[in-house]
């Protein structure tokens, strides 16, 4: 359920509810003018003199990552007060205020809230719609299967913010913007916390299909009997050693004047086992988030159908499980693809760039402008870079540079990471076109080699291996760092970019 959100021109102190979180730019230290107003203004004089005296021993100054909290006991009308730290006022950007939008909508949780007030700065306000954003994603829970006593005691419903002025009709505007980027995210996150037992290829069809049906877009699913007709034979080989039958999912959404026409397209492996080449049973169950930038990408799609940008944007999604039964795909298999190519399977748990190249073959068939794949593709990118950060690649510089601009926009953590020429020489194969995986070191790097051979000639392409943060944070809230939904945020300032040129 969306937070009940209401902005309004109001002193939080006046305000009620379960929990003030204050958000204040870093203090002045007394020199404060009369006329600056601040959203802590009456709360020292409440608490009679407590909130300065715990800021002192504290040391708190109002910088950047700070907080202090403090009980109020019936002194004003909430039971707790927090007030977090923003740093300076000219350094402020818009992933600082998502990320303490997500604090306090964490904070509330904590405290079993269900009425939450936020008092923020002038300096906070231009940015409401990442405020907005980050109480959505802070406030996230995946609860939906447990009972009784599990179930939370409380949920937080409703936030009130508030501003100095009355807001207007760009701030409003803001809010509902905010609003429906953190669906979109919360609605992948969903998806990703699934089980595999419910959510299955042509279950993730149906959320699609649901999706679109919602937001008038475009959604077409390829069932297993098309995918063998098209020949998409990597899509066929990865899947047919399920019960569960794989599918190509093709979302679109296709304004009166596009300006440009962007494809995202998402791995959607619903279980990966490892197929014959079978995981460890230890940590196996996380394979059900193997699906996640499938996720992201029906999620960046609601957003989209939400939003309507002007640009024609594309979402593909090749969902299968990777499962060993006896008509299971092989190690030592050849198999042809869409594209034409043969290409020599050595480890059924290399499935993810199996059903990405057929997808990417099946994209650059709409001539994109841009195309940008996203999958938890390899355990070797989260060994280099942890489970926060997701790995991207890009064909050239100038693409490099329009995604490395989106990510910075949106504070999400993506290090770009080198498509290394020297490694290609680990996918030559004895027998057939190219085989699928490399040795032991630069796993991620081959991975993306690999998907790169699947391109055609597009021009611009950026691949994200987000295995990181999508299989580690699962169900807990965002806190600006990892989690699952990681990727969207940008995807979405991607069009957002291409709707402003
Ligand atoms: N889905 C996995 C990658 C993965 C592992 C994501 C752990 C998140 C957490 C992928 O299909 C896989 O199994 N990759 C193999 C490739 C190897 C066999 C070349 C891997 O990374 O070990
Ligand atoms: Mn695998
Ligand atoms: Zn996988």
């Amino acid at each position: 359920m969306p937070l009940k959100i209401t902005v309004r021109s109001a002193q939080p102190v006046k305000e009620s509810g379960d929990v003030i979180v204050v958000a204040v730019n870093t203090l002045s230290g007394g020199s404060k003018k009369k006329k600056d107003r601040s959203p802590l203004d009456g709360f020292d004089r409440a608490l009679g003199g407590a909130l300065v005296k715990r800021f002192r021993k504290d040391d708190f100054k109002g910088k950047k990552d700070q907080s202090v909290g403090i009980s109020t006991l019936g002194k004003v009308k909430a039971d707790r007060l927090i007030v977090c730290g923003l740093g300076d006022a000219a350094a402020l950007r818009g992933p600082d205020v998502r990320v303490f939008g997500a604090k306090a909508a964490r904070a509330a949780n904590t405290e079993k809230a269900k009425r939450l007030v936020v008092g923020i700065p002038a300096s906070a306000e231009p940015f409401m719609r990442e405020l907005v954003e980050g109480l959505e994603l802070g406030a996230y829970r995946f609860t939906k299967y447990v009972t009784g006593d599990r179930r939370p005691k409380a949920e937080l419903a409703s936030v009130t913010i508030c501003v100095a002025d009355k807001p207007d009709a760009t701030v409003k505007a803001r809010v509902d913007a905010g609003q429906a980027m953190a669906a979109g995210v919360n609605l992948a996150r969903d998806l990703s916390n699934e089980p595999p037992n419910v959510l299955y290829p042509e279950a993730l069809g149906e959320a699609a299909r649901a999706v679109a049906k919602e937001h008038g877009l475009k959604c077409v699913v390829l069932d297993f009997k098309k995918i063998q007709e098209k020949g998409m034979k990597l899509i066929q080989a990865v899947g047919q050693g399920s019960e569960r039958k794989p599918c190509l999912i093709h979302m679109s959404w296709t304004p009166p004047k596009p300006k440009k026409k962007l494809i995202f397209v998402g791995k959607g492996i619903t279980f990966d086992s490892g197929g014959l080449s079978i995981k460890p049973a230890a940590g196996m169950g996380d394979m059900k988030h193997d699906m996640s930038g499938a996720a992201n990408v029906v999620g960046l799609m609601a957003a989209i159908g939400a939003l309507k940008p002007d640009v024609e944007v594309h979402g593909i999604v090749a969902a299968a499980e990777n499962m060993p039964d006896g008509g299971a795909y092989r190690p030592g298999d050849v198999w042809g693809s869409l594209d034409g190519r043969s290409v020599e399977i050595i480890n059924t748990d290399a499935e993810g760039r199996l059903v990405l190249a057929d997808a990417l073959a099946y994209a650059r068939e709409l001539g994109p402008d841009l195309l940008v794949d996203n999958a938890t593709l390899t355990g070797a990118c989260m060994v280099g870079l942890g489970t926060t950060c997701s790995g991207w690649y890009a064909n050239n510089e100038e693409t490099a540079e329009m995604f490395a601009a989106a990510a910075k926009a949106t504070g999400e953590n993506m290090w770009r990471l080198p498509l290394l020429e020297e490694l290609k020489d680990q996918l030559k194969s004895d027998c057939a076109d190219i085989k699928h995986t490399g040795d032991r070191y630069g796993g991620s790097i081959t991975a993306a080699l690999f998907l790169r051979e699947f391109i055609g000639s597009v021009g611009a392409w950026v691949h994200c291996d987000i295995a990181g943060p999508s299989t580690s944070d699962r169900a807990r809230g965002w806190d600006g760092k990892g989690a699952t939904g990681h990727g969207v945020l940008t995807f979405y300032e991607l069009v957002d970019g291409a709707s402003r040129a």
